[in-house]
């Protein structure tokens, strides 16, 4: 196969090399197109670009497959925990048990935060956004920590991944604990990493609380399906603020910012808030998927489409079967889920959602399980970005180790006024 490229702009040729991955996807290298031939690419939200080279994850949109360091999600849902992923991302490999409980060992170590972050909390209103608190808290987590800010010192990037994916779930409970005005319960190590998480988000000092392990195992399988999704909003934006030399809390709290949106992780709330109101309002899934075909942005299906996943989504496949069986063994209603099925199947079959390739994606049940499990909906992107942590992890890590590092700095193409001369403010 051709090995390079050729590009015709005015007249004169300009070979450029194409590079393939391990996988077969090809692209053309255009890093020196600009300093040959004066002339930049511009794509808008960059669906043709790709920004690096990546051993992370893959993911082949068309035919609905996604793998962590080769290893497809199916199986890592079937066999792995949430925990032997993160290693598995952050590490690059599956670890020996030794070093799994080495792994655990010191995760567990860290998961406590400093008393402080209870005043830290105790300032933001009660009905401060968890993922707003989340990004606060993390981007303070440098204030408590300089001695881990240096990305280019491997003993101090290793201690800061390992506070970061041992605080994150205290955090989140705070923010939570914080917001319904309940007392911050301390980490109980022993119940492992989920069911600890768990533990801070419903105990109380009241009563005793027993992990349910049909809810642990559903949230342990969620956080595993949302662990990286090679390089998407929030991803990107991790790399970006990390090629900026900065440390690494800083890019995770940028990173949680841009998950919050609703076009990407925040989708998940709106799913379940748009699936109580079909319920509550008494509207019919047809009307809604009617109201949805009308081109406005704002009455979108919620939890539909995905740039890379024309075919389907292969988290959604697994999230929904999981759905259907932890609602039936706790045996909560299933009104949500049943309208989710009903959205869907109607979705499917009409041409608007066949002709765009738009098929449900991972936030169309995820939430159905949070609600179940009693979570409140402003928290449940809260848990999509505690299971992309490691993948943000091993994003910025990539980056920082690739030899062709550099500051993120795309081009433009300016469309503004030509030069124009300042008018003083009594001529204008
Ligand atoms: N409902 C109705 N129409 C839609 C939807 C939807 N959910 N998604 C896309 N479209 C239409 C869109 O109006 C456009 O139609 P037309 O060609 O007539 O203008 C066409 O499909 C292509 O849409 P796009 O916005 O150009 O596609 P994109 O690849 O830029 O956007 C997306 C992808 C996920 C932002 C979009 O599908 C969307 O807004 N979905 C709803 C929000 C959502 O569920 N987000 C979670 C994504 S998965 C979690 C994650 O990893 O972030």
């Amino acid at each position: 196969m051709a090995k390079t490229a050729q590009l015709l702009i005015d007249g004169k040729t300009f070979e450029l090399p194409i590079v393939e991955g391990s996988e077969g996807e090809r692209a053309i290298d255009i890093s020196s197109l600009r300093k040959e031939s004066g002339v930049i690419t511009l794509d808008p939200g960059y669906a043709n670009t790709g920004s690096c080279k990546s051993a992370i994850t893959f993911i082949d949109g068309d035919e609905g497959i996604l793998r962590y360091r080769g290893i497809a999600i199916e199986e890592l849902a079937e066999h792995s925990t949430f925990i032997e992923v993160a290693y598995l991302l952050v590490y690059g490999h599956l670890p020996t048990q030794d070093e799994l409980d080495a792994f655990k060992t010191s995760i567990t170590f860290h998961t406590m935060i400093h008393e402080d972050f209870k005043r830290f909390f105790g300032a933001m209103p009660k009905d401060a956004h968890p993922m707003a608190a989340c990004s606060a808290s993390i981007g303070a987590l440098a204030t408590f920590y300089p001695d881990g800010l240096d990305p280019r010192d491997p003993q101090q990037v290793e201690t800061s991944v390992h506070r970061l994916i041992a605080k994150f779930p205290t955090m989140a409970a705070y923010s939570y604990k914080h917001s319904i005005g309940q007392p911050f319960m301390y980490p109980r190590n022993e119940l492992g990493y989920v069911g600890n998480f768990l533990y801070m988000l419903f105990g109380t000092p009241c009563e005793e609380y027993e992990v349910d392990p049909v809810i642990k195992k559903a949230i342990d399988l969620l956080l595993i399906l949302h662990a990286d999704h090679e390089q998407n909003c929030s991803a990107s934006t991790v790399r970006i603020v990390g090629s900026a030399m900065g440390n690494l809390f800083s890019a995770i709290s940028a990173g949680i910012q841009a998950l919050w949106g609703p076009s990407h992780g925040g989708a998940n709330q709106e799913v379940i808030e748009m699936l109580s109101a079909i319920r509550d309002r008494g509207l019919s899934a047809k009307e809604f998927v009617e109201k949805a075909k009308s081109g406005d942005d704002s009455a979108r299906l919620m939890g539909f489409g995905h740039r890379v996943y024309k075919n389907f989504d292969p988290r959604m496949k697994i999230i929904r079967n999981a759905c259907i069986d932890v609602l039936e063994k706790l045996g909560t209603q299933t009104k949500l889920l049943e309208i989710a099925m009903e959205l869907q199947e109607i979705a499917l079959k009409d041409d608007y959602f066949i002709s765009r390739k738009l098929y449900p994606n991972v936030d169309f049940y995820s939430g159905v399980i949070y609600n179940a499990i009693g979570t409140p909906s402003n928290l449940f992107t809260a848990l999509f970005a505690l299971g992309r942590l490691p993948g943000w992890i091993a994003q910025w890590m990539e980056l920082h180790a690739d030899p062709q590092f550099k500051i993120g700095r795309p081009r433009q193409i300016y469309t503004g006024p030509k030069e124009t001369p300042y008018t003083p403010i009594e001529k204008r």
